[in-house]
């Protein structure tokens, strides 16, 4: 079994809920537009989306068709032009800015195409980055906690390594690592298999599909690939509307070995 882990239970962490919605992640008629020299263009259009607890949920759609946008307001790093978010009870597009670096730090994982580790710093002080940023576990049990993490996702063995000596494959497991690093219940992860060849993106895709299996909610864009065979559910955009929103009910898990 696992060590437990003594989250600190300082006031930066809590955060009061202010609704109390059935789903994890609620949009109601979200818009966002852009002022551009050829004047507004709307990127999200009025969309409604509900996402329940440890959904895995596949953001599809072409470039353009505003996936990023949609990740980045239900991150609270971007702001709809008119519409409501809450994640989690929360309304985050109500959020200051201070106030959602650290709600983003305890409660989304984030996840890149390009992995973002600090080339300056070891993989294991890049999953420590979120603890110490938030304070949310004790500075003696930060590294501890790291090191489980780089063995859940099986790249135990760089742990004192810097980030630009691994494959990036690996590089994409220690992004995943230090995105569960504050053990947030939704995890966000935009294009993470789109530098990645089909072996190392099977393996992260099996990666999420095993953290949804866990109970963390899983939102992945992605524009390049079939994943419904790992998914729960596709939510395809185009021109900033939903124009498909399919549950996969008879997927069969698929074993894939870490490599
Ligand atoms: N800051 C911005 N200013 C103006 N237009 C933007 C801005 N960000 C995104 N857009 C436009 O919004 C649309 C959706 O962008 P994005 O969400 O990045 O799409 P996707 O991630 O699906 O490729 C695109 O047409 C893009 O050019
Ligand atoms: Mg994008």
């Amino acid at each position: 079994m696992h060590k437990l882990f003594h989250r600190n239970s300082a006031a930066s962490i809590a955060q009061p809920k202010d609704t109390e919605s059935p789903y994890l992640i609620e949009l109601q008629r979200v818009t966002k537009q852009y002022s551009t020299p050829a004047g507004t263009f709307t990127a999200i259009n009025e969309i409604d989306l509900q996402v329940e607890a440890g959904e895995f949920v596949a953001i599809t759609g072409k470039s353009g068709s505003g996936k990023s946008t949609l990740l980045n307001m239900i991150t609270a790093i971007d702001t709809p032009t008119s519409g409501a978010i809450t994640v989690d009870g929360v309304a985050v597009d109500k959020l200051s800015q201070n106030q959602s670096a650290i709600w983003r730090g305890t409660n989304i994982g984030l996840v890149f195409q390009f992995f973002q580790l600090l080339p300056t710093l070891s993989v294991a002080e890049n999953v420590m980055l979120p603890m110490d940023f938030c304070n949310t576990y004790p500075t003696r049990e930060r590294r501890e906690r790291a090191l489980m993490l780089l063995e859940r996702v099986g790249v135990l063995d760089q742990a004192d390594k810097v980030p630009t000596l691994l494959s990036g494959g690996q590089q994409q497991r220690v992004a995943i690592a230090r995105a569960l690093a504050n053990d947030p219940p939704v995890v966000v992860a935009d294009e993470p298999t789109g530098n990645l060849d089909s072996q190392m993106a099977d393996a992260t895709l099996s990666l999420f599909q095993e953290l949804a299996a866990g109970g963390q909610t899983i939102l992945m864009v992605t524009h390049e690939r079939t994943v419904t065979e790992w998914v729960s559910r596709t939510v395809h955009l185009a021109d900033g509307i939903v124009v498909a929103d399919s549950l996969i009910t008879d997927r069969v898990p698929r074993e894939v070995a870490y490599v």
